[in-house]
């Protein structure tokens, strides 16, 4: 018997491996979908041009949000060492997504989306985490940011461990619409203080403004000002093509053009949340 041993051992061992590999090869590709697809970071990370995002930059930081509360510059978060995350552990950057603090103890402002992102499961996060790494870098210094607003001393506690949502459509529509994609935070009503009036949740009204003019957030709720008289087919043409239920053409900054890789899962899941908002006029 003893000489099969080493035989049997190097079986395990390259059993073992396979595993880890095919749950790097998971861990990737659920990462990619979060990043490019449903979280669309490079709505904002990615310079765009009028063709949408441009060739051999992405995710490598320089847009401008010009508000009157802000002039904040999309920093470059490929694996660039001198520019970009690329010197930056997986645990600074889990706190930099989730708690919009950065390494040397900086808070980061908006529009970066943290108060959403805190709801990000450990594992998403880890997965945003591990594909992140695999972009190819880009060497592209982007300005600081400035605040002419206060910002808070921390968007809240730390962030300890959040687990992945009910297995339900309406619990993982909810995650996606919130955590992940944060529909809700362009879809609700800004308070002055500059969070989400949460009480007004998916009414619309945020208005943005760009070389296309003035958008203005819809109503997504149930009501008849909303989404109430709209098939689930037109509610996912509008959220995978930018086009409403009369046919126009919707202005940015929607991420259109991230959303139609949605899985058909995901588009029921977002339907099933969203009808289940309480209406709003
Ligand atoms: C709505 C626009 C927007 C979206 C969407 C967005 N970000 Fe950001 N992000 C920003 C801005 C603007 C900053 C910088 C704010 C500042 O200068 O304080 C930032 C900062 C960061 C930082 C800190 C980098 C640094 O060098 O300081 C990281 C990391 C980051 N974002 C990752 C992500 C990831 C990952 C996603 C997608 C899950 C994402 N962001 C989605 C706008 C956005
Ligand atoms: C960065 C802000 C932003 C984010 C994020 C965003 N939207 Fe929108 N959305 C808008 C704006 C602005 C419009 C209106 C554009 C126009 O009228 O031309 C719009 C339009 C829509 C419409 C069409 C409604 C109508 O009456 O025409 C639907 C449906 C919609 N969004 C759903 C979603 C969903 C679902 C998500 C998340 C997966 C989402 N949006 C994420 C800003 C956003």
């Amino acid at each position: 018997m003893r000489v099969f041993l080493p035989a049997i051992a190097a079986v395990a061992a390259l059993f073992s491996l396979n595993q880890a590999v095919a749950q790097d090869t998971a861990l990737l590709a659920r990462g990619r979908h979060l990043v490019e697809v449903t979280g669309a970071c490079g709505n904002c990370h990615t310079p765009m041009g009028p063709q949408g995002p441009v060739a051999g930059k992405a995710l490598a930081g320089g847009t401008v949000f010009d508000e009157p509360p802000f002039r904040a510059v999309a920093p470059n978060i490929t694996p660039d060492p001198e520019t970009g995350i690329g010197r930056w552990t997986d645990a600074q950057l889990a706190r930099a997504i989730r708690e919009g603090i950065r390494p040397d103890g900086s808070l980061i402002g908006p529009p970066m989306p943290m108060t959403l992102y805190r709801g990000l499961s450990d594992q998403d996060v880890a997965a945003m985490i591990a594909y992140l790494r695999t972009v190819p870098p880009v060497a592209n210094a982007v300005e600081r940011s400035v605040y002419r607003i206060q910002l808070p001393p921390a968007y809240g506690p730390p962030v300890a461990s959040v687990p992945p949502p009910a297995d339900t459509p309406v619990a993982r529509g909810e995650y996606l619409a919130n955590a992940v994609a944060h529909c809700m935070e362009c879809h609700t009503p800004m308070l002055p203080a500059g969070q989400n009036d949460r009480t007004r949740l998916g009414a619309g009204g945020m208005e943005f403004r760009g070389p296309w003019g003035v958008s203005v957030a819809r109503n997504l709720t149930p009501h008849a000002n909303g989404l109430g008289g709209w098939t689930d087919a037109q509610i996912i043409r509008a959220v995978t093509q930018g086009i409403s239920s009369t046919d126009r053409p919707l202005a940015p900054p929607m991420a259109f053009w991230a959303y139609r890789n949605m899985t058909p899962q995901e588009l029921g899941d977002l339907i099933a949340y969203l009808r289940s908002l309480p209406p709003q006029p």
